[in-house]
């Protein structure tokens, strides 16, 4: 079979903006996205501000870059920066979230109408479960578990195929009892991507929440969180916006500001945030009732670095990229005989490309020695090309796989 074309070579004309790229062949960005000039340039800039200015950058640059900041997430994922709420992760993103749903899992008439109102029939009787996958990221599953002493129980739907979670085991696993499903845009060990839609769907019919945890999803798989019809979203730069730690978000529709009213808070939530009142909490009427403290503006000024590149070249063309490196990848790979555990087809697909070995730990390590960085989870090396990568990147790495992982090793299910 002839491999697949890679399209949009032009984006690579951005790659020398990456420091990374020269010192390794660099494949891993489902764990960690490059980070370009931008971001050092941004960085520098804040720094010089603050030396120039002390606290009066507040005022002056910080909080309109915060602001900033917003946009720039709110512009992926099709809505306006002030319904964004910045987070120092997704972890903490999801605790706040999480808090706000307590009342729904005790049964609290009040808090069970509103969300009514706001068009989610969740019924009279108290709502203590959480639906998650087997294949969604352990911080997700771990914010409910947490709340088992509140009589709240985490249902975790198993994959069947270990890659993908059908809407049918989804559907199995909602009921009446069911407060919030909490699983992945694209799960971070196969990469497989959730159909938002009918998920959607299938909660609100059964008076359930849906939450979106789109960490491996945003910046390649292009997304409205409005047409998708979902209630939560939260993701972070890490990954494929490539702006570093320190910087996540999160996104609730704005209908149900009034029902998920948070427990665990900090100032930055308050409507009027510098009248200082430490007797009375009035919470901000757009996202930032789901924010905490004083957000890292370095991590900010890195992350719009990151986030300036995606939105030059484009959430589109840059899934189409990444994909397309993925096939080429899962091509070459199945004609070495290595066992690909991804998804066939790129539609169904985000950044990562897992190649199943035994003991993917040797295998990684003696990659590195060689400049070719990956990771593993347990069972599978993880391989994740983006946009920055080449296509001779991509040969070289399924080369030295080939030499590395031993021939009784390769096809393992
Ligand atoms: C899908 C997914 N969710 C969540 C996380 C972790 O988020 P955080 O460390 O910001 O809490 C990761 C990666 O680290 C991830 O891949």
């Amino acid at each position: 079979m002839s491999p697949p074309v890679v399209r949009h070579a032009d984006l690579l004309r951005l790659r020398d903006e990456f420091p990374l790229l020269a010192a390794s062949v660099y494949l891993n960005t489902c764990s960690l996205g490059a980070r370009s000039e931008r971001s050092r340039r941004r960085l520098d800039a804040f720094l010089a501000d603050w030396d120039e200015l002390g606290a009066r950058a507040w005022y002056k640059r910080w909080l309109d870059e915060l602001d900033r900041l917003r946009d720039d997430f709110g512009a992926i994922i099709g809505v306006a920066g002030p319904e964004i709420a910045l987070a120092p992760s997704v972890s903490a993103a999801l605790a706040v979230v999480a808090s706000a749903l307590d009342p729904l899992h005790r049964g609290d008439p009040a808090a069970l109408e509103r969300l009514a109102s706001a068009g989610v029939p969740a019924g009279h009787a108290p709502r203590t479960r959480v639906v998650t996958t087997a294949l969604d990221f352990p911080t997700v599953g771990h914010q409910w578990l947490a709340r088992a002493p509140l009589g709240v129980e985490l249902v975790v739907v198993p994959s069947p195929d270990g890659l993908t979670v059908p809407l049918d085991a989804f559907a199995a696993a909602i009921d009446e009892r069911t407060a919030l499903v909490a699983t992945s845009h694209a799960y971070f060990t196969t990469g497989a991507v959730n159909e938002l839609r009918p998920l959607a769907d299938l909660c609100h019919e059964r008076g359930a929440l849906l939450l979106i945890d789109a960490y491996q999803a945003t910046g390649i798989v292009p997304t409205d969180v409005v047409v998708a019809g979902i209630d939560v979203y939260v993701s972070g730069t890490l990954k494929w916006l490539f702006g570093g730690p320190g910087t996540a978000f999160a996104w609730v529709r704005p209908a149900l500001h009034d029902a998920l009213r948070p427990t665990t808070t900090g100032w930055f939530s308050s409507a009027n945030q510098f009248a200082f009142a430490v007797d009375e909490l009035a919470f901000a009427t757009d996202g930032r009732r789901y924010e905490l403290g004083t957000p890292s503006v370095p991590s900010a000024a890195i992350a719009r670095g990151g986030l300036e590149v995606v939105r030059e070249a484009g959430v589109e063309r840059l899934g189409e990229r990444t994909r397309d490196l993925g096939d080429l990848l899962i091509g070459l790979a199945d004609d070495a005989g290595l066992a690909v555990r991804a998804v066939r087809s790129a539609a169904q697909r985000g950044g990562v490309v897992p190649i199943a070995v035994p003991e993917p730990k040797p295998v990684v390590d003696a990659l590195a020695a060689e400049g070719i960085i990956v990771d593993f989870r347990p069972g599978v090396v993880r391989c994740s090309p983006a946009f920055y990568n080449t296509e001779d990147e991509v040969r070289l790495l399924v080369d030295r796989l080939v030499a590395h992982v031993p021939a009784t090793e390769r096809r393992v299910s």
